[in-house]
């Protein structure tokens, strides 16, 4: 650069109201994985944006005891937590495959975690639905697998981020995909439905007492941002008490019919032993009742067929201190499988 050129100014901070940034392209702090704001968000119980504290870690860790050289699976790999935990447990000469059908935060996990210096032959990552695990094994060459661990649903990354439009809490497109480059968004199912079968997936997905109501209001119109469908829901809704909690079980239920989450949980259970080495470790964190009935049933019926030697018997949650440190493991189930020999 020349001297008689002006000196460009540094980007001006962007201005929020109040002490701290409310907006979730206002964190820019969290976002860039500052480390001493991250240490100050997660201190006052909230999740920085852009990142996701992984749910019952020394839980899953001494269910699964990955144990150096094994292989071990993450079939919902988000932000990594639990995936960085196995990587290191199965050091040395151990492997871990990474699965996760969100084309945006992938790559931003997977660089993450090569960031962490295990050789790079210990880590696979690959963009895929679990329900194709017997694909992917093949693909690797690989007959079974040690450990396997499943954490259902959705990542803070992705319900932070208005843009995606998994939240009822922040205005954005009434999207809803897993994966933004299949598929079709939560506000052109929401068009294509009859009131028969948008009350089903009410019924079905999220228990909805109203569901009927609701879906003969709803069903075939269009609501482009999750704003338009919580001003139509809140309109429907007398009580202000019942608000929220209908807010919460519409969007629930639209997520899984968009992502058809029960779907690839079934084909998951139907294959799950076969991916698993004799003696092979599974364990399935779930955070509602239509995925923690399914893991139960599928888990205890293969026992009785002797395909598990042993299953939880109890579901494990997560105790009040990680409640109170982390609100959104409150819902958090998990259970646990260990194949025959
Ligand atoms: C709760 S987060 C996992 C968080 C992760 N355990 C961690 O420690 O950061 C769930 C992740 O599963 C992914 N997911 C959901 N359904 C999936 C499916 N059928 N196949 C692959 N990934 C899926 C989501 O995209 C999301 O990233």
């Amino acid at each position: 650069m020349s001297e008689s050129e002006p000196t460009p100014r540094p980007p001006r901070r962007k201005r929020y109201s109040g002490k701290n940034p409310r907006k979730f392209e206002d964190k820019y702090k969290e976002l860039r994985q500052d480390p001493e704001t991250l240490a100050k968000v997660t201190a006052s119980g909230k999740t920085p944006a852009g990142t996701h504290i992984p749910i019952l870690l020394p839980e899953i860790l001494e269910i699964l005891s990955p144990a150096p050289g094994e292989i071990a699976v993450d079939l919902t790999l988000g932000y990594g937590g639990h995936a960085s935990a196995l990587l290191e447990a199965i050091q040395p000469d151990g492997r871990l495959i990474a699965l996760d059908i969100d084309s945006l935060e992938l790559p931003r996990t997977e660089a993450r975690l090569q960031a962490l210096g295990f050789p790079a032959s210990t880590l696979t990552v690959q963009r895929s639905n679990f329900a194709g695990l017997p694909k992917v094994l093949a693909g690797l060459g690989l007959e079974g697998v040690n450990v396997i661990l499943a954490d259902l649903g959705v990542s803070s990354m992705q319900i932070d981020n208005p843009a995606r439009g998994f939240s009822f809490k922040t205005e954005g497109p009434l999207d809803m995909r897993l994966n933004p480059d299949r598929g079709q968004p939560a506000s052109a199912l929401l068009a294509s439905l009859t009131p028969q079968k948008l009350a089903a997936i009410l019924h079905e997905n999220a228990d909805e007492p109203r569901a009927f109501e609701i879906a003969d209001a709803l069903a075939g119109k269009t609501f482009p941002t999750t704003r338009a469908l919580t001003e139509a829901l809140r309109a429907l809704t007398s009580r202000p008490e019942d608000v929220e909690p209908t807010f919460r079980r519409v969007f629930q239920a639209l997520r899984i019919a968009v992502n058809e989450e029960f779907t690839a949980l079934d084909t998951l259970l139907r294959h799950l032993p076969d991916c698993l080495v004799p003696g092979g470790r599974a364990a399935i964190l779930t955070f509602h009742s239509g995925e923690d009935r399914r893991v139960k049933k599928a888990f205890a019926a293969g026992l009785a067929a002797e395909i598990y030697s042993s299953v939880s018997q109890e579901v494990i949650r997560p105790d009040p201190v990680e409640q109170h440190a982390n609100p959104r493991s409150g819902s958090a189930k998990l259970r646990w499988a260990v194949r025959a020999f």
